[in-house]
């Protein structure tokens, strides 16, 4: 028996098996290297993981340590620059590719029967992915972070009902302070990497038990290149042995396709070392929550859904930061049941191609609009620096055309409203936002029209913190 001891623990491990399934199964005939994207996803979740180790190892998650403590990874540890350059992008190309690999499989209409539950556990693992954005935003504890978690999370709020709980339970009190940043680290240390680590072996197993899905363009020729192939059109009764077709003329993983991946994985890792050497890692001045003027701005990601808040003002926000995200998400886990036809090839699916171009359009549409409208992280008007809340009230003045009745910073239609330059000189601030709130109260006149609805209370707050900022204008 000791004569053997290859097949001994062969018998009891299993481990010559577990290699011929993980790494001796074949590919279908046709696939290429944009089939890599999900091993590139993965590929990402192993760096982020071996990295965001070696940060944990020096990082301490309190308001009083966490911004030294990256200090000190970025200038002390060896090699901590290029750690944390390479967690930071790698953050943002897991992003990139996880999103990448979600269109394009719904575009290759990989998702079809029977990969349905491989798509479910895909969208679960895209909301992961975004969570771990989310929470490590907050974890260097700079201007950004800081700034950046408090206006995400005062989002929370505007749920209706449950708003105001939800925001003190995310942030563990009325602020974001050490019970966020606790919370913050928690999750994205402990919770979301358990959860990541269950769903992905999930998700590759499933892929692994289906086999990879054939190109549309190759599973839908009329005589097929594999031999053995039952013909066009496929059915769902003659999937199997079609498929089992193509996989048996196509490559084994290891080692031809595999070093696709890897070819894929290298190529990613090396553009993130461009990124760190060139584009740098950002770090921020220390979070100071007493400095208002500070204007954050989310990650990439999230700059999309940023802008179409903008759209919502007031009593209608929580349509914006709830309801159409979880329409969106509600979208995708229903897209298994939305698009299950034979047909696969992306051309012959037009509604489905139209949808996806839509969605693509408008997402990337509403990031450059809102890259183009955030102004830089502080803004100086005649001299004086204005706070994140004056800015809002600048902006809402912008567009909802004030000034196609007042001159306001000498612009504007002098004929038919009183200017507005230098009205602190005139009234107070309780005055200015009573007046704006119901023009007809102080005068019955008034031609004006109030700014409520659709501006909620603060919102009016911040217009008139912006209008007692204005000059007296001077007229030459
Ligand atoms: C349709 C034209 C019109 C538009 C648009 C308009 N206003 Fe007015 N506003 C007036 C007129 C006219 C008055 C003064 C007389 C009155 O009460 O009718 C006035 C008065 C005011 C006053 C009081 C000024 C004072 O010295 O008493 C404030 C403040 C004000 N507007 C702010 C705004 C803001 C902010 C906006 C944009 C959200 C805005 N207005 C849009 C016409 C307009």
């Amino acid at each position: 028996m000791l004569a053997r001891p290859a097949q001994w623990l062969e018998e009891r491990v299993g481990h010559g098996r577990f290699f011929q399934a993980v790494f001796l199964r074949q590919i279908p005939y046709g696939v290429h290297w944009w089939y890599s994207l999900g091993a590139a996803a993965l590929f990402l979740l192993a760096l982020q993981t071996v990295t965001g180790i070696l940060l944990a190892m020096n990082y301490s998650p309190t308001p009083e340590r966490a911004y030294e403590s990256i200090r000190f990874i970025t200038a002390e540890v060896p090699f901590g620059w290029f750690i944390r350059g390479l967690h930071h992008w790698g953050a943002t190309a897991m992003v990139a590719v996880v999103l990448l690999h979600l269109v394009s499989v719904f575009v290759l209409a990989a998702h079809r029967y029977p990969r349905e539950m491989v798509w479910l556990v895909g969208v679960v693992l895209l909301l992961i992915t975004l969570g771990f954005g989310f929470t490590g935003y907050l974890l260097p504890w700079d201007q950004k972070a800081y700034w950046a978690t408090s206006v995400g999370t005062n989002m929370a709020g505007t749920v209706p009902v449950v708003g105001p709980s939800l925001v003190k339970l995310i942030r563990g009190g009325a602020e974001v302070g050490a019970v966020t940043l606790a919370r913050f680290y928690a999750m994205h240390t402990l919770l979301f990497p358990t959860a990541i680590a269950g769903l992905a072996a999930l998700h590759v197993v499933l892929i692994i038990f289906h086999g990879v899905s054939v190109t549309p363009g190759e599973w839908h020729v009329e005589l097929s290149p594999v031999p053995g192939a039952p013909p066009e059109p496929p059915s769902r009764d003659t999937y199997h042995p079609r498929y089992a077709a193509f996989k048996a003329a196509g490559p084994r993983f290891w080692p031809d396709v595999i070093l696709e991946d890897l070819r894929v994985a290298l190529v990613i890792f090396l553009l993130l070392v461009l990124l760190i050497v060139f584009a740098g890692v950002p770090l921020d001045e220390r979070a100071d929550p007493t400095d208002t003027s500070y204007i954050p701005r989310p990650e990439w990601y999230f700059m999309a859904l940023f802008e179409l808040l903008k759209y919502f003002p007031g009593a209608l926000e929580w349509v914006g930061v709830v309801a159409i995200p979880a329409l969106l998400v509600a979208l995708l886990v229903l897209v298994p049941w939305l698009s299950h036809g034979e047909e696969r090839r992306p051309l012959k699916r037009p509604v489905g191609m139209a949808l996806t171009v839509a969605l693509l359009v408008a997402s990337t549409g509403l990031t450059v609009v809102a890259y183009q409208a955030t102004p830089p992280t502080k803004v100086e008007e005649g001299g004086v620096v204005l706070t994140s809340q004056q800015l809002r009230g600048r902006q809402i003045i912008q567009q909802q055309g004030c000034r196609s009745c007042h001159v306001i910073k000498g612009e504007g239609d002098e004929k038919k409203g009183p200017p507005l330059d230098g009205i602190a000189s005139r009234l107070t601030a309780a005055d200015i936002h009573g007046y704006m709130e119901n023009p007809k109260a102080r005068n019955p006149d008034a031609e004006m029209k109030p700014l409520i609805p659709p501006l909620s209370h603060e919102e009016v707050e911040y217009v008139t913190q912006y209008l007692l900022t204005l000059e007296e204008t001077v007229t030459p």
